[in-house]
């Protein structure tokens, strides 16, 4: 796996449940390399497309796309979005209930919010062996975990305080295959959790890792398919929203 391309293939369905629409302003929030953002344009939407990652948007400016670096956490759009879009990215997000604040602020009244991110239990088998493998060298794994994945109850309860108005989330099991072993993969997806080690420790953490997973995510066809659960919801801002009610 020399990238992660396999991830904005999978937001098909997300992407069917925005529905862009010609004339429309869309961002899209954590939009990698703009393989999404593409598709969203082609529909006949101006879409913005901001990540927190320099590489990525000089690759989707590639794809002449409008692109800008931009935290999730630092929007400072007002009022200009009909949706804002996002897909694969808000888990690494945190706190979201900032990053949603200024979502809600993005959108025009009533524009909606569709996205999709990993959801309670997403990755549990890999994120419990990097737990355990890091308690073994008495380090705390919660310290290095870059990871939010919310349940329905949480996402709800963030949407709401955010001034949204939830029309549907839920939690959606997709066990989904990568390109060959599980060390790329844990290079690009958990490159956080070995930041405290050295390279022969890394290299021993893996093959803890691999071997711990291997029994319950490696298939005897000899392919990968890590447990992802995804968080898929769409939200609408509040017309009569929590700023006018001056809540
Ligand atoms: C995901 O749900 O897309 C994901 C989150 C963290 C690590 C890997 C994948």
């Amino acid at each position: 796996m020399k990238n992660a391309g396999f991830v904005p293939r999978l937001g098909a369905d997300v992407l069917k449940l925005l529905n862009p629409q010609p004339g429309e302003r869309v961002l899209d929030l954590g939009a990698g390399e703009g393989f999404l953002g593409e598709q969203i344009r082609d529909a006949g939407a101006h879409v913005v497309c901001v990540d927190a990652s320099v590489e990525q948007i000089t690759a989707a400016k590639a794809r002449g796309l409008d692109g800008r670096v931009v935290d999730g956490r630092e929007l400072e759009f007002e009022a200009e979005f009909d949706a804002v879009f996002s897909n694969a990215a808000l888990h690494w997000m945190a706190p979201l209930d900032s990053v949603f604040g200024g979502v809600a602020r993005a959108l025009k009244p009533g524009g909606r919010f569709v996205a999709e991110m990993g959801g309670a239990g997403n990755v549990k088998a890999v994120q419990t062996a990097l737990y355990d493998a890091l308690k073994r060298r008495d380090l705390d794994g919660a310290a290095f975990d870059p990871w939010t994945f919310p349940g329905v109850d949480q996402i709800n309860e963030l949407l709401a305080g955010a001034g949204f108005g939830v029309e549907s989330a839920a939690l959606i099991d997709r066990p989904t295959e990568i390109p060959g072993d599980i060390e790329p993969w844990l290079d690009i997806m958990a490159a956080p959790f070995f930041t405290a080690l050295s390279v022969e420790q890394r290299a021993a953490m893996v093959n803890e890792v691999r071997e711990q997973c291997a029994p319950i995510l490696l298939g005897q066809d000899g392919i990968w398919r890590v447990d992802y659960v995804r968080m898929r919801f769409v939200a609408v801002k509040d017309v009569a929203g929590k700023d006018e009610a001056g809540a």
